[in-house]
């Protein structure tokens, strides 16, 4: 079955959780409609040379060969909880992987399977709608961030998503404003966020005015 036959609950469905040969589908889907905010996440992370960067939900992982270039040297572990995500993403990375420098695996952002103060910089893009337990993921994120480390947490705003459909199933929305504050409560510090219009996009059968927010906070 192609994109264009699912039913907007099993397009919702999808996003969250690609499985099998219609996740794959979606997988390089998201990898065009998402381009812009993954791309702006990653160059606000500004990472430097030696950095290890973690990314919750990295989905096929096509953009961790552009993530590499950015400075020298740099370790990039990437997490997910679709099987079919992880296999996708050790597929396009096998030579980065064998070289070290990339790991990636199945695993949720509910428990990472890492010990505290970790990595230099954390991201994630267009998941924060699918945390089960926001407040505990978010300690969950500054538990394995090392001090003054810097965590950006990327999403399309509510006002942006209650302009489609499928966003009514299994999603929940937040303004970024909303994302400032949870990361916040966490008690991650000097957190800011700026929201940036992005060219417009066709996503499920409509043109779509897209914008992404990027919430930015840091561990004391
Ligand atoms: C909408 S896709 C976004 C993929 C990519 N970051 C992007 O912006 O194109 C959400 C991704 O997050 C993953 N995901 C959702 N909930 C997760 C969780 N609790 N732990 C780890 N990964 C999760 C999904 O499997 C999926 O690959």
């Amino acid at each position: 079955m192609t994109l264009e036959e699912q039913t907007p609950q099993e397009i919702a469905s999808q996003l969250r959780k690609p499985e099998g040969a219609t996740g794959v589908a979606m997988g390089d889907h998201m990898n065009e409609g998402n381009q812009a905010i993954n791309l702006t996440a990653y160059k606000k992370l500004e990472l430097k040379d030696n950095q290890h960067l973690l990314e919750i939900g990295m989905g096929n992982g096509k953009f961790i060969p552009h993530i590499l270039n950015l400075a020298k040297n740099l370790r990039y572990t990437g997490i997910d909880f679709s099987k079919t995500m992880v296999a996708s993403a050790i597929n396009h990375n096998t030579k980065a992987i064998e070289n070290g420098c990339v790991s990636i695996l199945e695993e949720s952002i509910e428990n990472i399977p890492f010990p505290e103060a970790s990595f230099d910089q954390i991201c994630t893009i267009n998941t924060l709608y699918f945390w089960p337990n926001p407040l505990d993921n978010s300690k969950e994120l500054l538990r394995v961030l090392k001090s003054k480390g810097k965590l950006i947490v990327a999403i399309r705003p509510k006002e942006i998503m209650d302009a489609m459909e499928i966003t009514k199933y299994g999603f929940t929305k937040y303004t970024a404003k909303e994302g400032q504050e949870l990361l916040s409560k966490a008690g991650f510090k000097n957190v800011t966020f700026e929201t940036l219009d992005e060219p417009d996009y066709k996503f499920d059968k409509e043109s779509v005015k897209l914008q992404g927010s990027f919430i930015i906070g840091y561990k004391e």
